[in-house]
């Protein structure tokens, strides 16, 4: 049976920084960034913004279009929840006014998460063929000021509805795995910014990348040729240029930068999104010119930590027609543009705790986060 992503779509937050803003302010040559991590600007919350309203907001725009009652199980993936019980899916179920009868729960490993869960959604519709899984990866990826992370911050959410027979891609069985425990980047949970060994994370991404190459090379019969088109995890988008350099030395095959090229347009302006960097990759790919039909992509997913997943997926025939680009443009071209001292100004501002406040009307998307009563997080839908 075919099984796979049915229709995608994607939000993003209300604040954009250029990069070169940054670069100015922190006296840093612009190129570094633009160039040496392959970032344009990053994706900045408003204060009625997190990665609820944002996953829910992308969820809205697949069930605009999909019969909701088809959904059995949602799956909300990130490393930046916001509650250490409730899952994050749970507000999202409430406020996309999901019928009861659906199992929903949180996912988490780092940016990995995202995969996990959109592989259980697949076994679970191999098994019920009639349900449809609502997967959802939504993070702000937040680091301490001036650190080395600062410039590859981000946020934004994809959201996946997962089928037989689906409209997009199929994914095919079997993937190649990678675990190993590495103190590489790490979130405790007293602490709103990562810990991050910057050049051991570096190092540790590229062991995942090599790791789970080789597992899914010798549990299919595939070679990097039979792969038409490649997206990797981007924390930043030079990472993935990494990633495929290092998988070509490794396969002792040329593989040019052109075939992850387009992948990484959306992750340019965007930023880090953690759990949903992938997929943003993967839509990127797919609202590209080029026509995939029938075409297969290999997706390298990574989270530090360290766990990572080589898999492919088909692309559909017909897939242009189910594809909603202008809901990215739309996303990424209204952002507004702050400057370095708002953004540093939003970031110093930030309330991590729960006690009772509320927040400013800022967004116009169709949820906003209106802030804490009684240590409960309040959201509201327009
Ligand atoms: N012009 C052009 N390029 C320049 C330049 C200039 N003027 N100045 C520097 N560069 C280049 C450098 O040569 C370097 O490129 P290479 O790695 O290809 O040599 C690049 O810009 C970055 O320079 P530095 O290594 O000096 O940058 P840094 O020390 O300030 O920090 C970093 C880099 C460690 C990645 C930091 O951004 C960081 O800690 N990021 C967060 C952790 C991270 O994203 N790790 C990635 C793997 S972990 C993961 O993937 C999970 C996840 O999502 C977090």
């Amino acid at each position: 049976m075919n099984i796979g992503i049915h229709d995608l779509d994607v939000a993003t937050t209300h604040y954009v920084l250029k990069l070169d803003s940054m670069a100015e302010a922190l006296g840093v040559d612009p190129a570094k960034y633009q160039l040496g991590l392959g970032q344009d600007e990053f994706s900045v919350p408003a204060p009625d913004e997190d990665v609820v309203t944002m996953g829910a907001h992308a969820a809205k725009r697949l069930l605009d279009r999909n019969d909701p009652s088809k959904i059995r199980m949602v799956l909300f993936a990130t490393e930046t929840g916001i509650d250490q019980s409730k899952a994050a899916g749970v507000f999202v179920h409430g406020l996309l006014g999901l019928p009861t009868a659906v199992r929903t729960v949180e996912f988490k490993q780092a940016c990995y998460s995202g995969t996990a869960a959109l592989q259980t959604a697949v076994n679970h519709v191999a098994r019920y063929p009639e349900d449809q899984v609502l997967v959802i990866t939504s993070d702000v990826a937040r680091y301490a000021v001036d650190s080395g992370g600062e410039p590859t911050q981000g946020a934004g959410a994809v959201a996946m509805l997962v089928a037989a027979d689906p409209n997009l891609v199929v994914i095919e069985p079997q993937s190649g795995v990678f675990t190993a425990d590495v103190n590489d980047f790490w979130r405790p949970n007293d602490s709103s910014t990562p810990f991050v060994e910057g050049k051991l994370s570096l190092d540790a991404y590229l062991d995942a990348t090599i790791g789970a190459w080789d597992d899914l090379a010798a549990r299919r019969d595939l070679n990097v040729s039979d792969i038409h088109r490649f997206m990797h995890h981007q924390p930043f988008t030079k990472m993935a240029r990494k990633a495929h350099t290092k998988l070509a030395e490794h396969v002792g095959v040329e593989l040019g930068s052109e075939l992850i090229e387009e992948s990484m347009t959306y992750n340019r302006r965007i930023g880090n999104s953690y759990t949903a960097s992938l997929y943003f990759g993967l839509a990127a790919q797919l609202h590209g010119n080029e026509d995939l039909a029938g075409k297969r992509l290999g997706l390298f997913s990574y989270g530090s930590g360290s766990v990572a997943e080589f898999f492919t997926a088909v692309v559909q025939p017909g897939y242009t027609e189910h594809l909603h680009p202008e809901t990215v443009a739309e996303s990424l071209d209204s952002r507004e543009e702050i400057t370095f001292e708002q953004y540093r100004d939003l970031h110093n501002a930030y309330v991590g705790e729960s006690e009772n406040y509320e927040t400013a009307t800022v967004t116009d998307a169709p949820f906003r986060f209106t802030g804490v009563t009684d240590r409960v997080r309040q959201y509201e839908a327009r």
